[in-house]
Formats: structure tokens, sequence, C-alpha cells
């Protein structure tokens, strides 16, 4: 779909932006926003490094911040192997604001899975 190739690329074009000086792994991540706007995050790495937030959820804070909490898609990209989905935290900080949301990830080499968030979360905690 257009929709689906724009926002992956809105998410490649932030993808030198990691700040990523430890793991060099670079993570982007865009947020289609039901009024078709699209926010975007990339990790951002700390020398504390429990300190460190990844794409995901600097995405999340963009689209929160300007007050955007309806979803359409959230898509990743990433230019490391080793990361084939969204960790923990961020399945929780996703599931917050969307139990549905469909999450394009893309990898190197072709790597490409979709997911749900709640299917990435069974049971994510709600208070
Ligand atoms: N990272 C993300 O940005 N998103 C994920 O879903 C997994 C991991 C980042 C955090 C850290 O900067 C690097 O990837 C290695 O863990």
């Amino acid at each position: 779909m257009i929709k689906d190739e724009l926002l992956k690329s809105k998410a490649e074009s932030v993808l030198k932006n990691a700040y990523c000086p430890y793991s060099k792994i670079r993570v982007a991540a865009a947020i289609l926003t039901k009024k078709g706007n699209i926010y975007t995050g990339v990790n951002i790495e700390n020398s504390s490094y429990g300190l460190t937030v990844c794409a995901e959820r600097n995405a999340v804070a963009s689209a929160i911040t300007n007050g955007e909490k309806d979803w359409e898609k959230m898509t990743i990209v990433t230019d490391s192997d080793l990361v084939k989905s969204p960790c923990g935290s961020c399945r929780q900080v996703i599931f917050e604001f969307d139990k549905n949301l469909p999450i394009d990830f893309y990898g190197p080499n072709g790597y490409y899975e979709k997911f749900i968030s709640s299917e990435l979360l069974p049971e994510g905690f709600i208070l």
C-alpha cells in the first residue's frame, strides 16, 4: 500500500539520526495517526546505559506531545539483524495508547514482520 511505503520511508529518513555510539544499532519508528500525520523517533543512548530510550518510545512521545493519540499504524526500521521486534518496555508503552495497533517491522536483508500490539503483549498491564 502507498501509505505503508510512505511510513516506511519516513522512518528510514530519520534512521541516520539514531544516537547509538554504544550499541551501534540504529532503530527508527514512525507513527501514522488517524489525522494523517506522521511522527518519528529514533533510539537515543546514554553513557549511563540504562537511560537509553528506544525509537518506538520516542515516536510515541512525539505523537502524544502533538496531541495525537489516535493511530493507524507504527512502522519500525533497523539496520541490525539483532533486533527483530519491539522490546518489552516499548510494547507496554504502545499498548497504553492502542491495544490493536498494526506494527510493521523491517530489518536488513529483507526481514519483515507484522504484529498487532496486543499480540506482542498478551495480558498487558492496565490500571
Ligand atoms: N532499541 C530500540 O530502539 N528499539 C527496540 O525495539 C529494541 C532496541 C535500541 C535500544 C538501543 O539503543 C539499541 O537498540 C540496542 O538495544
